[in-house]
């Protein structure tokens, strides 16, 4: 009895002995404070590399021997404002927030609201007719399953600055251009005389 006495207290002295040891060696490296003097803020926008002839939207000039510490995640904004689309067919960013829409098997919020049955209720643009027709260009009563998931294509518009700058100009601005840049490029392609006379027939 006493035997077993002494064990337990002479474990209870070595388990004691082991947390203290544990806990002063966890505080000993200064804290955390290694880490912290070795980052180094990275650009938010990426960064052209002229040696490699590459983007570098990575690192973004944080050399590989530094740690970087990325810029803050982009704020969604939620003004109702519609972003011009910069072709045809691009989906329309989402002009509100979607935080805690559940969209899944069992259930799809967008569709509360975007739905064309309900879309009035809401006062919501409902859904196009593409988003009812499966692949071979068949209209369905429901949305179609390849429509189903929306975050797939449609993102929400964040303030977050554009990594690389694109040179993409769409139609209206190329068929904006003066006539006499447009008259010298496609000279071989079409007669210069049909192009300056379709715009004054709309007129
Ligand atoms: C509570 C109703 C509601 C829900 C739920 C909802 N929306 Fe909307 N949505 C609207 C309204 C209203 C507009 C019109 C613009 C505005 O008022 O923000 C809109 C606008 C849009 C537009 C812009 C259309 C255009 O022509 O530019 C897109 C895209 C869109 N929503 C996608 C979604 C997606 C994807 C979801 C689900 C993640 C969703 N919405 C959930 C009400 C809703
Ligand atoms: C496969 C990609 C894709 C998916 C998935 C998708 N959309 Fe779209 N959506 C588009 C494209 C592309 C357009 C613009 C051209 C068009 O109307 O087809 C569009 C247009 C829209 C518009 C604008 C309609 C108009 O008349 O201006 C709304 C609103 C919309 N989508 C909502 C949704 C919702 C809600 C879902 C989910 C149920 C969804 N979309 C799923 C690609 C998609």
């Amino acid at each position: 009895m006493r035997n077993k006495l002494w064990t337990a207290v002479g474990v209870a002295v070595l388990m004691v002995l082991v947390f203290v040891a544990g806990w002063k060696m966890g505080q000993s490296p200064g804290a955390g404070a290694a880490p912290k003097a070795a980052s180094v803020p990275i650009d938010a926008r990426a960064i052209f590399v002229p040696e490699s002839g590459q983007i570098d939207a990575l690192r973004r000039g944080v050399p590989v021997d530094q740690e970087g510490h990325p810029p803050a995640i982009a704020r969604v904004e939620n003004a109702d404002l519609k972003r011009v689309r910069a072709y045809p067919m691009q989906p329309p960013t989402i002009p509100h927030s979607i935080d805690g829409y559940q969209v899944d098997r069992n259930s799809n919020r967008c569709l509360l609201c975007h739905a064309r049955a309900n879309a009035a209720t809401f006062q919501a643009p409902p859904v196009s007719v593409t988003h009812y027709m499966d692949r071979d260009d068949q209209f369905l009563a429901t949305i179609s399953p390849r429509r189903y998931f929306c975050n797939q294509c449609h993102v929400v518009q964040t303030d977050a600055p554009v990594l690389v700058t694109s040179q993409f100009r769409d139609i209206d601005s190329v068929l904006a251009q003066p006539a006499t840049q447009a008259a010298a490029a496609p000279a071989t392609a079409r007669p210069a005389t049909p192009a300056p006379a379709q715009p004054a027939a709309k007129e």
